[in-house]
């Protein structure tokens, strides 16, 4: 690997972890055809996962897993389903079990964002970012729960750091993540003695995905100054929280928020 030019080094998950330490496990992410969420799989997969990738479009996902398969030679099954519909997860977790088995980890991270003041915010968009981010994250424990108690898996919920603070032209998106937060604290106390664990990857701006070319585009710079960090977030800076997140070096840690953000989130809350 070449070296990183930032002082915060852009690492690579394989130079600090085994290859082998998912072997046998099972990941069902929903969201898994693009940005963040397909790092978090490739991650997983890389590390001795096979995968279901779960989202709304049937071709894209299709060639994701066909791509994530490839470059990992694992195996990664796509399921279309949204969710916003209770019945197709159900059918997604099926699909799953039937191929693979079992499910050992999951990752809610479906998500809907644009940028929109409240009084601009229609009821109806409002109410899609709520139903897409937070009751799909609800139906998505729904629908896999039992798998996890048999495998005494752990779930991973993609939030954000927008709503730590007063995040313009956010509120949707601020109210639906405070959310999935809660649903994240209450999953682990009442999942804890069934071997469960559940936890959350707030990411901070994180560049070359479709969130932060949506939010802010002119942001998306390497190097750009004013993160404490030297620089934005990468993807493969969430990949190595969620592989460690995953692992049995965090089987301690459940009903926490992870902050991943380079100190940004302190940053704004300082100036
Ligand atoms: C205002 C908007 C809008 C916009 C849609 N709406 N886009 N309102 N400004 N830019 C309104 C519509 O007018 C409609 O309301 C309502 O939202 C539902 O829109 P639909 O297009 O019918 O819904 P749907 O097809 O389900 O699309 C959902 C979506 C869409 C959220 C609107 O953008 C989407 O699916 N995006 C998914 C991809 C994505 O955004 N990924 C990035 C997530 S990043 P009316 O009243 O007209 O019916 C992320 C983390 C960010 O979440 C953290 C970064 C730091």
């Amino acid at each position: 690997m070449a070296p990183s030019p930032y002082v915060f080094p852009i690492v690579d998950s394989r130079s600090v972890f085994k290859p082998d330490i998912f072997k046998g496990k099972v990941l069902f992410c929903t969201g898994g055809g693009s940005g963040i969420c397909r790092g978090m799989t490739e991650a997983l997969m890389r590390h001795g996962a096979n995968a279901t990738i779960v989202g709304r479009k049937l071709d894209r996902l299709t060639q994701a897993a066909k791509e994530l398969s490839q470059a990992t030679g694992q195996e990664c099954i796509p399921a279309q389903a949204d969710v916003r519909q209770p019945s197709a997860l159900r059918e997604a977790v099926a699909k799953t079990i039937e191929k693979f088995g079992r499910i050992d980890y999951v990752i809610c991270g479906a998500a809907g964002n644009f940028l929109a003041p409240i009084s601009g915010l229609s009821e109806n968009a409002f109410k899609t970012v709520l139903e897409i981010d937070t009751i799909g994250t609800y139906n998505t424990i729904k629908a896999t729960i039992a798998h996890l108690r048999a495998s005494k898996g752990s779930y991973i919920h993609v939030s954000a750091t927008l709503h730590y603070s007063g995040t313009p032209f956010q509120a949707h998106v601020s109210a639906a993540k405070a959310g999935v937060d809660a649903l994240s604290a209450v999953l682990a106390v009442e999942e804890g003695p069934n071997g469960v664990r559940s936890n959350v990857i707030a990411p901070g701006p994180i560049g070359g995905t479709e969130g932060m070319d949506r939010l802010s585009p002119k942001d998306n710079v390497p190097g750009r100054p004013g993160y404490p960090s030297g620089r934005m977030g990468a993807i493969s800076d969430i990949e190595n929280a969620t592989v460690f997140l995953f692992s049995d070096a965090a089987a301690y840690i459940t009903g926490q928020v992870l902050p991943v953000d380079g100190g940004w989130t302190h940053l704004q809350a300082g100036f």
